[in-house]
């Protein structure tokens, strides 16, 4: 049996979203689940890690990114957008139809996310299917859990892209197929967003979905023009999320939304339901001035949600820095926009990179009996304080999420498989 316990200043955010720490403390981790904390070293036979002194957190959650995207992270940041997709996205998309380019680029893009302090991630790839599963081989390698979306596109985009109707179909069901010889790396139905997909391809998308108990990632209410033109090309929907729910899309399987900056009432309503969560991004929602989402609502309605980096709408991998920007972003919205939302603390913030994004994958983000093991550990060196000594565990995590938000973690244990 394995089994190992690790020794540090623990800390996560209890199911109040308040964060529980414990100093000199020890995890106890069985077959890849938590099967205790204790303030004394347990007696048992185990491996031991002794990480005295140094802060342990649950690894996080990126809800949603674009990997083929990372290579341009940092690039291109001056237009909204639909334009930010045309003049960019797509045409560098486009080019991981050739697998070599593919290998080079996801090699870089696993390897950084491997080094990061995220432990799992839901991803979009391109509508290439080789280049996909080639993703997904190093994403299997790297040791991270991950959802991997095929993306289909058969509407609205340049023809290096397009999909014919029946072949995004047929591709999509061969990479499903293809994606059953991992065990980390799961398959994601991933139509791009609604302007990028015709009704036909929607309804057999659902059917796939709904069939084989596969999850759905897409995008929602990021942007005014793109709200405005889905209205356009649907006009048969009452507004977009019930344009993916006519699919089966808003739950029916789990579902995850990015953004979801600009919703209504009565999408609020679709979004309550179970197994519809919103992939948070507030740096993307910056860059490419979408606005600011409404997440204290998001929280207050009990819809689930988790931070996302959106890369390459967002540059950076690190989620200790959507922590921050989820914070900054809400208190610009709550001082100029909607005084009625409060803005987010520290310890909700930290909550929805840990177990709120963490859920979307099971018992995941925090340290209680039956979570999987998940597991950081943080270098605190790289930011020195004179009041270091007066901080407590708690403030030591902000500390680190304000200062440090790029280092690398020095170890980090996924569903207690040590990785870093
Ligand atoms: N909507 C459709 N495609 C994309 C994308 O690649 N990035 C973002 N941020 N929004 C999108
Ligand atoms: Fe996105």
């Amino acid at each position: 049996m394995d089994k190992f316990l690790i020794k540090g200043d623990l800390a996560w955010s209890g199911c109040d979203r308040v964060i529980v720490s414990r100093k000199d403390a020890y995890i106890l981790v069985e077959d890849g689940l938590v099967s205790g904390v204790f303030d004394r070293r347990p007696e048992g036979e185990y491996e031991f890690y002794d990480y005295g002194g140094h802060l342990v957190v649950p690894g996080m959650t990126d809800l949603h990114l674009h990997a083929p995207q990372y290579q341009f992270a940092g690039l291109y940041m001056d237009e909204e957008l639909l334009q930010w997709l045309e003049k960019h996205t797509f045409p560098i998309e486009a080019e991981y139809r050739d697998v070599e380019y593919a290998e080079k680029a996801y090699g870089i893009f696993t390897e950084d996310l491997k080094n990061s302090c995220t432990t799992r991630a839901v991803v979009f790839a391109t509508v290439h299917r080789d280049s996909t599963l080639l993703l997904m081989d190093m994403m299997e390698a790297s040791g991270l859990i991950s959802y991997v979306g095929k993306v289909n596109m058969d509407r609205n985009c340049p023809d290096s892209l397009r999909e014919k109707t029946d072949e995004s179909i047929r591709e999509t069901l061969a990479y499903i197929d293809e994606s059953r010889r991992f065990s980390r790396t799961k398959p994601i139905i991933t139509p791009r967003f609604i302007p990028s997909c015709t009704d036909g391809l929607m309804e057999v998308l659902g059917r796939i979905a709904y069939e084989g108990n596969i999850p759905v990632q897409s995008h929602l209410d990021e942007n005014l023009g793109e709200i405005g033109w889905v209205s356009e090309l649907c006009p048969w929907s009452r507004n977009y999320a019930d344009a993916y729910d006519r699919f089966g899309m808003m739950g029916r399987v789990k579902t995850v939304m990015a953004h979801v900056v600009w919703p209504s009432e009565e999408e609020i309503v679709l979004l309550r339901r179970p197994g519809v969560f919103v992939a948070h991004s507030p740096s993307s929602n910056i860059n490419l001035a979408s606005g600011i989402a409404p997440v204290r609502r998001f929280i207050d309605e009990g819809i689930g949600c988790g931070l996302a980096t959106d890369v390459a709408g967002g540059s950076s991998l690190s989620m200790f820095r959507m922590i921050t920007d989820a914070i900054q972003a809400s208190k610009l919205r709550w001082r100029l926009v909607d005084d009625k939302l409060g803005a987010l603390g520290f310890d909700e913030a930290f909550y929805l990179a840990t177990r709120g994004g963490g859920s979307f994958f099971g018992k995941v983000g925090a340290f209680e009996p039956g979570f999987e093991a998940d597991i950081l550990v943080l270098d605190e060196s790289g930011a020195r304080s004179v009041l270091r000594e007066r901080m407590d565990v708690r403030d030591r995590l902000e500390f680190y999420a304000y200062r440090l938000a790029d280092e690398r973690p020095l170890a980090k244990f996924v569903r207690g498989e040590r990785i870093i």
